[in-house]
C-alpha cells in the first residue's frame, strides 16, 4: 500500500472512536459538531493529502503557542526569552494554577502560564500592532494569504477566563508581566481563536518539517530557534500526556481544545488531524488514535528501528 492508502485506512479505523466530547469550558467550542473529523498531511513539496472534512474550520487553540513561541523567539535574544520561560516539562495539566520553576518563571511557552509570559513580551516589542504582526508571520508559517480570527470564539473565551485571569494576575503578581493583565489576555484569546482547517494547519507542520523553511524557500525560523521549538514541542506540547506521547508517536505534537492536533515528521511531513471531542488532558480522542496508527503504519516514530 502506498502512503495515501495507508493514510486512508488509518482515518478510517479511526472514524470508529466516539470517546471524549467537545470542551465544555468555552460554550462555543462545546456546541461543535462532534463528528466533525479531518486529516491532512503536507509533504516538503507541498503536497497535500486529505481525508474527511478537510474544508471544516476550527480554532488553533493551544497549537497557537507553537507560533507564538516562534515569534517571540525570532524577536528576541536566547537571554530575554529565558527570563520568561524555561523548556522543563511539567507533568500537569494545560491551565494548571502557577507552578514556577527555580528561577521563577512558568516552566513551559506550551502550558497557558508560559504562553501568557510569551504573549506580554510581543506586546512590550510590537505594542499595538502585536496582533498584526502575529497575523502577518503566522501566516507565512502556515503558507496561506491570510489568517481570521473566529470573533465569536474569542468573545466566548473573554466572558469565561476566570482560570487563565487567575494566571494572569498571578504572572503579574510576580512581576512577569509588563502590561495590563486584560491586554496580554485579549492577544492570547486573539491567537487562541485563530482559525485553519487541516490542510493550512498539515502546512505549518511542512514548514517545520522543512526546518524552518516556506514553501517557495524563504526561512522563516533559523536553526537555533527551530531546535528549541522542536525540543520543546516533543517534551511539553502534550502538556501531562507528553511521556506518553512520545513513546507512542515519538514526535513532536501540539494539542489544542477545539480538537486540532498538529504533528511533525523532521524532514519528511506536517501532519493536521481535527476531531473535536478531547480528552481531560485536552486532546482530541480520535485525532490522537488516528496519529497512533499512522504514524505506526508509516513508520514515523524517531525510533522506530523495524
Ligand atoms: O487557554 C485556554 O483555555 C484555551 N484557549 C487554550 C487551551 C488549549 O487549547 C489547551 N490545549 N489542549
Amino acid at each position: 500500500m502506498n502512503i495515501a492508502q495507508l493514510a486512508e485506512k488509518a482515518f478510517q479505523e479511526a472514524s470508529k472512536i466516539t470517546s471524549g466530547r467537545t470542551a465544555i469550558y468555552i460554550p462555543e467550542l462545546a456546541k461543535v459538531n462532534g463528528e466533525l473529523f479531518s486529516m491532512s498531511i503536507c509533504d516538503l513539496e507541498g503536497e497535500v493529502f486529505s481525508c474527511g472534512d478537510s474544508e471544516a474550520r476550527f480554532t488553533l487553540q493551544s497549537i497557537s503557542k507553537v507560533a507564538v513561541y516562534l515569534l517571540a523567539l525570532e524577536n528576541f535574544s536566547e537571554e530575554e526569552i529565558d527570563i520568561k520561560v524555561g523548556v522543563e516539562p511539567t507533568g500537569d495539566v494545560f491551565d494548571s494554577i502557577i507552578k514556577l520553576d527555580e528561577y521563577q518563571r512558568p516552566f513551559n511557552p506550551m502550558i497557558n502560564a508560559g504562553a501568557i509570559a510569551i504573549t506580554d513580551l510581543l506586546i512590550t516589542k510590537f505594542g499595538d500592532q502585536a496582533l498584526e504582526m502575529s497575523l502577518e508571520y503566522f501566516a507565512k508559517l502556515f503558507g496561506c494569504e491570510e489568517l481570521k480570527i473566529n470573533e465569536a470564539v474569542f468573545t466566548s473565551e473573554m466572558q469565561t477566563a476566570s482560570r487563565n485571569r487567575a494566571l494572569g494576575h498571578l504572572l503579574k503578581g510576580f512581576e512577569l508581566l509588563d502590561n495590563p493583565v486584560e491586554e496580554v489576555l485579549k492577544l492570547y484569546f486573539k491567537h487562541c481563536s485563530i482559525e485553519v482547517n487541516t490542510e493550512s494547519l498539515s502546512r505549518f507542520g511542512a514548514t517545520l518539517a522543512r526546518k524552518g523553511i516556506s514553501e517557495n524557500g524563504e526561512r522563516l525560523i533559523s536553526a537555533v530557534n527551530l531546535r528549541r521549538l522542536m525540543s520543546v514541542m516533543l517534551s511539553c506540547g502534550m502538556y501531562n500526556y507528553a511521556g506518553q506521547w512520545i513513546y507512542e508517536v515519538g514526535l513532536p505534537a501540539k494539542s489544542g481544545v477545539s480538537g486540532g492536533i498538529l504533528t511533525v515528521a523532521p524532514e519528511n511531513f506536517g501532519i493536521a488531524v481535527y476531531s473535536p471531542r478531547i480528552n481531560q488532558d485536552g486532546c482530541s480522542e480520535r485525532g490522537a488514535y488516528l496519529l497512533k496508527k499512522l504514524v505506526h503504519e508509516l513508520k514515523l516514530h524517531v525510533y522506530d528501528y523495524r
